[in-house]
């Protein structure tokens, strides 16, 4: 019978969530969760020497297969094309590309060596779906050893227009890679027409019907297949995490205060200089906010060792005891900024308590804390969610307060309007959310893309 394998970097094996997981291994793990198949991806360790060898792990339907990598293969491929340089890219922000040469020879022969392992691993009749900017050559890697699956092609993060693609050492590599798939999709059309904008005029490439793109050697089918979370399975989680002390001790020290809570990797496109920024102008330009509210900003710390996450971190500690030192009183303190991650159960718990959900990203391929926030919610009594534009999450939620993250005050003003927005409004925009969220739940994000995938492969 026909498997799935599914490949991506980071895999999340059962039991080690460390609470600072991104969207991708959230999102990947329930939709394998119901379909089953191989897992395949780095065993999150770095090793002294080169080694290949594989680790298999059977849990419920999923077979875990990974792999652990060298320190210098960490170092060029990990570290650096993927984060140092396609990540501040693909998110807006090429003055923080880092580029060595080694980078890009490392990031292929990580590809290379991911593939090797991998085809023992194929049997003719599987479909295979690759995630993420770290392997956007592992497909053409596999079609040039003779593998004839479906290979597909999901990209998690946000698609750079051609201007900032071009800014990118090795990108026309990367748009090559991108054309030997059979489906490449992506969170928004925006990042989709990015996508037919690089291939046509950084490969001189023709925009065919149905998202079809060809260059004449190749030709590969884009689409838009949001990603979402499971809605039942949040709220029943929720539920469990009452049950946790650390949710009891924190409604226990809010009393009558209202709470906004973030929580996103200690990451540069989540924008929290300029969210810590908006919540100082609520303090000063409403001060009946003073002592009545609680901001809880739960940042685990990501990719530690990358220069550009140091800085920021120590950025935002300084604008976090500003605002503490200037604003906080002997019995309360307007921030809570906290470096590590919680169970996930805890904290969907937390965003029941909030009142404002505050996701202001930068730039965001899709941005699941949006969604899980809402689904988190008591339908009788639920909390705003305060959106940035920027998020691929905004081209769903229309009915969240919708915000320019740039625009520090616009944001303050509207962070006043959802502390003090009627329940009828709430329960109102909450339904509307809510909708959308049981409509393009994570099962329809891989039906549609299995479906879509298989009908283009057999063409
Ligand atoms: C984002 C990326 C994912 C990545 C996650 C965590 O969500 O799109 O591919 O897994 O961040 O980042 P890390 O570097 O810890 O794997």
């Amino acid at each position: 019978m026909s498997k799935l394998i599914v490949v991506s970097n980071r895999v999340a094996r059962p039991g080690g969530g460390s609470g600072s997981e991104g969207g991708l291994s959230v999102g990947v793990n329930a939709a394998m969760k119901e379909r089953g198949g191989v897992w395949f991806g780095w065993n999150g360790k770095i090793e002294n020497k080169n080694t290949n060898e594989l680790n298999s792990y059977e849990s419920g339907n999923i077979n875990y297969v990974t792999v652990g990598l060298s320190k210098s293969e960490y170092n060029d491929y990990y570290k650096g094309y993927a984060n140092s340089v396609l990540w501040p890219a693909f998110h807006h922000r090429p003055e923080l590309m880092d580029y060595h040469e080694s980078d890009l020879q490392g990031y292929l022969k990580v590809n290379i060596k991911f593939a090797n392992l991998l085809r023992p691993l194929i049997d003719d009749d599987d479909v295979i779906w690759i995630h993420d900017y770290h392997l956007i050559p592992l497909g053409e890697i596999l079609r040039k050893m003779g593998v004839n699956n479906p290979i597909g092609f999901f990209l998690h993060t946000p698609f750079p227009p051609q201007d900032l693609l071009r800014a990118i050492p090795g990108y026309k590599k990367i748009l090559e890679a991108l054309m030997e798939y059979d489906l490449v999709g992506f969170h928004t059309e925006t990042d989709r027409r990015c996508f037919t904008g690089g291939v046509m005029h950084g490969l001189d490439g023709r925009e065919l019907n149905m998202g079809r793109l060809s260059t004449g050697r190749a030709q590969t089918r884009s689409g838009v297949y949001p990603i979402g979370i499971e809605t039942d399975n949040v709220s029943e989680m929720s539920g469990k995490g009452k049950r946790s002390t650390e949710y009891t001790r924190l409604r226990d020290s809010l009393s009558d205060r209202k709470l906004i809570i973030g929580v996103d990797r200690l990451d540069y496109s989540k924008g929290l200089m300029h969210r810590f920024k908006a919540f100082e102008g609520l303090l000063k330009n409403y001060p009946e906010f003073l002592r009545k509210v609680v901001y809880l900003q739960i940042s685990p710390t990501s990719r530690g060792d990358v220069e550009a996450y140091h800085e920021l971190a120590e950025q935002i500690d300084r604008l976090a005891g500003h605002i503490i030192g200037t604003y906080a009183d002997f019995d309360w303190m307007p921030i809570r900024y906290i470096n590590r991650g919680f169970r996930r159960a805890t904290v969907f718990a937390m965003y029941q308590l909030a009142r404002v959900g505050f996701v202001t990203p930068l730039r965001d391929g899709m941005n699941l804390v949006a969604k899980e926030y809402l689904a988190a919610q008591n339908p009788e009594d639920p909390g705003v969610l305060v959106l940035s534009k920027m998020a691929g999450a905004a081209a769903e939620l229309d009915a969240a307060l919708i915000v320019n993250p740039y625009d520090s005050q616009n944001v303050s003003k509207v962070l006043k309007q959802a502390l003090k927005m009627p329940l009828d409004e709430r329960i109102d925009r909450w339904q509307h959310c809510m909708e959308i969220l049981k409509r393009n739940n994570i099962y329809a994000w891989q039906e549609n893309f299995m479906t879509d995938l298989l009908a283009e492969a057999q063409r």
